[in-house]
C-alpha cells in the first residue's frame, strides 16, 4: 500500500501493520478457485493472521493505535502489508502470545475446539480418533482434547523418519500414533481393545483413509469432515453404517463464525490463548520473509513438512 493511502484512514476505519499470516491449505484452494465461499476479484489472498493498529480513524471507538489485532472475518485478505477496514473487522488478540502463534489462532487451533466441543459432550476418558494428525489442526486436537482429559488416537501418513513425527504426537500428550498402514491393519484392533471405543472420528484426509475411521469407532459413533488432503471421495464400507449405527457431519469454520456471534468467537479464541500462554498448546512454525513469498510458497507445497509456513511482514 502507498504512503499516500495510509495518511486517509477515516471514520471508523483502521490502519493495520500486518506483522506475520500463514500459508494454510485453505488459502491455496480459494486462488485455485476452488472453495465453498470464494472473493470478489481482484481480491487480496489470505484468511488469517496478525497485525498492529497504526493508525485509527475519528470515529473508532474500540481500538486504541498499538493494539495488536486479527481479522474477525476470513475473507479480509492478509497477505499484504497494511490493511485499511473498519474497526468491526478485527479483534484485539492477546500480546502475551509470540506473533506467529496470534497469526494462526483464529483458524486451525479453534477448529480443533470446534471439533471437540460441538459433536459430541465428551467427557474426560472418551476417546476420539482422526487422521492428518501431522497437520496443524491434528497437533491441536491432540493438546485440546489432552487439556479435557480426552484420549486421541492419532493416524499419520508413512513419511521418511515417521518415528519423528510419532514421537512429538506423544510427546504433546497423543495416546497412540500410528500410520495409516498400521490402522489398517489388524494390529490396531488388539492395540485399541484396552481403550473405550472412540465416540468420535476426525477426518481431513477423505479417500480410504476414512475406513480406518470408520472401524474403529465406537456404536452410534459420528465422522466429522473438515477437510479434504487427499482430494479423493471418501470411502467408507457400508457395514459399520448399518451394524454401528454410524453418522457422518461435516464442519466448516466459516460457517460457525457467520452464525455465532463475534463475543462468541472471541471467548473462544482467549481461551485458545490461554492454553498457549500456559504451554499447553504447542505449534510448530517455520517464518519466511514476505519479500521471498515464492520461497515460501514453494515450501508450503511441499508434502511431509513438520512446520506451518508462516508469512513474517516485519
Ligand atoms: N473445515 C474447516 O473449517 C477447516 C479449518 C481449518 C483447516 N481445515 C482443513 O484441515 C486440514 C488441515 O489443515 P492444516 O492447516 O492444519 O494443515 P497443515 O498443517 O498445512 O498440514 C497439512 C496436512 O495435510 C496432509 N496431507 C497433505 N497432502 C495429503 C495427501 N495427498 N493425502 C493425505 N494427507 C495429506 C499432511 O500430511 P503429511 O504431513 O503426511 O504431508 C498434513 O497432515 C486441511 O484440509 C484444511 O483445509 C478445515
Amino acid at each position: 500500500m502507498e504512503k499516500e493511502e495510509t495518511q486517509k484512514v477515516q471514520g471508523k476505519d483502521v490502519l493495520v501493520k500486518m506483522l506475520a499470516a500463514p500459508i494454510n491449505p485453505a488459502d491455496l484452494n480459494i486462488i485455485e478457485g476452488n472453495y465453498g465461499k470464494l472473493p470478489k476479484l481482484p481480491a487480496f489472498a489470505g484468511s488469517e493472521g496478525v497485525g498492529v493498529v497504526e493508525q485509527v480513524g475519528s470515529e473508532v471507538s474500540n481500538l486504541k493505535v498499538g493494539q495488536r489485532v486479527i481479522p474477525s472475518t476470513p475473507g479480509l485478505g492478509t497477505w499484504r502489508n497494511h490493511i485499511v477496514s473498519s474497526e468491526n473487522n478485527f479483534s484485539v488478540v492477546s500480546s502475551d502470545i509470540p506473533i506467529e502463534y496470534a497469526s494462526v489462532i483464529a483458524v486451525n487451533p479453534c477448529t480443533a475446539y470446534r471439533l471437540l466441543k460441538d459433536f459430541s459432550s465428551l467427557k474426560p476418558g472418551d476417546v476420539i480418533i482422526q487422521n492428518a494428525a501431522s497437520s496443524m489442526v491434528g497437533h491441536a486436537v491432540v493438546q485440546i482434547a489432552k487439556s479435557m482429559g480426552v484420549k486421541t488416537v492419532s493416524i499419520i501418513r508413512s513419511r521418511p523418519e515417521e518415528g519423528q513425527m510419532v514421537e512429538r504426537l506423544k510427546l504433546l500428550g497423543g495416546d497412540i500414533v500410528v500410520t495409516e498402514e498400521y490402522a489398517s491393519s489388524h494390529h490396531m484392533t488388539k492395540l485399541l481393545s484396552d481403550l473405550p471405543k472412540p465416540k468420535l472420528a476426525f477426518n481431513a484426509v477423505g479417500g480410504n483413509s476414512v475406513r480406518n475411521l470408520a472401524k474403529h469407532l465406537g456404536e452410534s459413533g459420528t465422522i466429522v469432515t473438515y477437510g479434504g488432503m487427499s482430494r479423493q471421495a471418501i470411502s467408507v464400507s457400508t457395514s459399520p453404517f448399518i451394524f454401528n449405527d454410524l453418522t457422518m457431519k461435516g464442519f466448516w469454520l466459516s460457517r460457525w463464525v457467520e452464525k455465532n456471534s463475534k463475543e462468541a468467537r472471541e471467548k473462544m479464541i482467549s481461551e485458545v490463548a490461554t492454553l498457549m500462554k500456559e504451554k499447553k498448546l504447542t505449534l510448530f512454525m517455520e517464518k519466511h520473509k514476505f519479500s521471498d513469498f515464492s520461497t515460501a510458497l514453494e515450501a508450503s507445497q511441499q508434502p511431509f513438512q513438520d512446520r506451518k509456513i508462516i508469512l513474517d511482514f516485519q
